[in-house]
């Protein structure tokens, strides 16, 4: 069963001259454990979508299931709850928390949730993400990759069926983008979650597993899960 179903998705901002569509009639569907990479120029409503996912924003119109939740129709409670458990979203700009460790900004979304450090997972992922040596520093020490990583790590920590990173690479150069892009893969082999990625990175996209390219809110391309990464 698909992990993330768009039906007729539309997103709507403002009204009169300024009504924009940012999703017009988007229709995707993805299944457990794929590697989406989405390109497409800016505006074209790649982080509108990834939103949408993330229940940070709402469809104007259409269906979306996410983990088996209609996202549209969770009240704000729920909506809580589906955005600490059920995805992790990773940005650009890696907003970890500046007074915190790396690793009470890895463990922060468990404390928030009330459960405690499952330690032998805490302990896989700075494994996988390289952090080791860095759990006690605070970002400000650290490289924007090893930020990035941190980032990840955090977006993790709960067990996400789905991981959304937008643009997690735009901030970073060429190799840190190679290594943060080969580190998602492997999570993904590792652990299993769905991963949506956005990126700008011509170079990441033609690595991708299944690429999705939007164009004035529209899905004009998707290789589907035939590409070998
Ligand atoms: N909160 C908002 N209010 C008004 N317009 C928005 C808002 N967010 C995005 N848009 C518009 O929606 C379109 C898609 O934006 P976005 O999803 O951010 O594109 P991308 O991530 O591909 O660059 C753009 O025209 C953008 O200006
Ligand atoms: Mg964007």
């Amino acid at each position: 069963m698909a992990v993330i179903t768009c039906e007729n998705v539309t997103k709507i901002y403002g009204s009169g001259e300024n009504r924009i569509a940012a999703l017009d009639d988007v229709n995707l569907s993805v299944e457990p454990g794929e590697f989406v990479t989405v390109m497409g120029a800016s505006g074209s409503g790649k982080s509108t979508l990834l939103h949408i996912l993330g229940s940070v924003d709402r469809p104007t119109a259409g269906t979306v299931m996410v983990g088996g939740e209609d996202v549209a129709a969770l009240n704000p409670t729920r909506a809580a709850v589906f955005r600490r458990r059920t995805v992790g979203i990773v940005y650009q700009f890696f907003n970890l928390i500046p007074t915190l460790t790396v690793r009470e900004n890895i463990l922060l979304p468990l404390l928030l949730d009330g459960r405690k450090a499952d330690e032998a997972y805490y302990g896989e992922l700075v494994s996988l993400l390289g952090l080791e040596d860095r759990q006690s520093a605070f970002p400000s020490e650290l490289s924007g990759g090893q930020q990035q990583r941190a980032a990840i790590a955090r977006a993790m920590i709960c067990r996400p069926a789905i991981l959304l990173a937008d643009e997690p690479t735009g901030n970073l150069d060429r190799k840190n983008s190679q290594e943060i892009v080969e580190l998602l893969k492997r999570s993904n082999r590792t652990f299993g979650q769905t991963i949506f990625m956005v990126t700008h990175d011509g170079s990441i996209g033609a690595g991708a597993q299944r690429l999705v390219t939007m164009e004035d809110g529209r899905i004009i391309g998707d290789t589907g899960r035939s590409r070998e990464a």
